[in-house]
């Protein structure tokens, strides 16, 4: 999940500029996304996420970790999986009249994980159903909420994040 987890701390770091819905507005009025949602972080986060996926495929194969086995397909749907469905949070908490940096529990911690998962299933059902096993599955679900807030925690510490959630 490595690939799916550093996306999202890379665009708060490296976001800004360009808002992935150029500022327009849905039919009730309200942003699509908002200005949370950038170009930059974008490609930022999803070449970050591919970058240590590719690390991580070069550490199985030179030193032989043990670690899951990975493809430039599965870190690529991870990554980008990763903050597609960051924004399709967004997307609905707009819709839901919450403004940019509002808390919105599960959501807020899951969205990454059913983004990733989402993409893995569609484009690499073999690959998702070959590692995700029950017991990894559990680690995710219990793992992402506490890495999500510790993240954000140090995040709005040194003042890359508004919020610390
Ligand atoms: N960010 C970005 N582009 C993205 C995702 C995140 O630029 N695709 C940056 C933004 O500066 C954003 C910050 O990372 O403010 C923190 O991300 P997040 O908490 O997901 O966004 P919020 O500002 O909380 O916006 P929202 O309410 O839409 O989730
Ligand atoms: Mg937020």
């Amino acid at each position: 999940m490595v690939p799916a987890y550093v996306p999202n701390p890379v665009a708060a770091l490296c976001g800004g500029g360009t808002p992935i819905d150029f500022n327009r507005t849905w039919s009730d009025g309200k942003r699509i996304l908002g200005d949370g949602k950038t170009w930059r972080g974008l490609v930022c986060g999803v070449l970050s996420g591919i970058l240590v996926g590719a690390l991580q495929i070069w550490l199985v194969m030179t030193c032989h970790w043990d670690l899951p086995q990975h493809t430039v397909v599965s870190i690529t749907l991870l990554a980008l999986g990763a903050l597609l469905g960051d924004m399709g949070k967004s997307f609905f908490k707009r819709r839901l009249g919450k403004e940019r940096g509002d808390a919105w529990p599960v959501a807020d911690q899951y969205d990454l994980v059913a983004g990733a998962f989402l993409l893995a299933l569609i484009f690499d059902p073999a690959w998702f159903f070959s590692v995700m096993t029950i017991p990894i599955l559990i680690a995710i679900l219990i793992l992402t909420p506490l890495l999500h807030r510790s993240v954000n925690i140090i995040g709005y510490r040194i003042k890359v994040k508004k919020e610390p959630w």
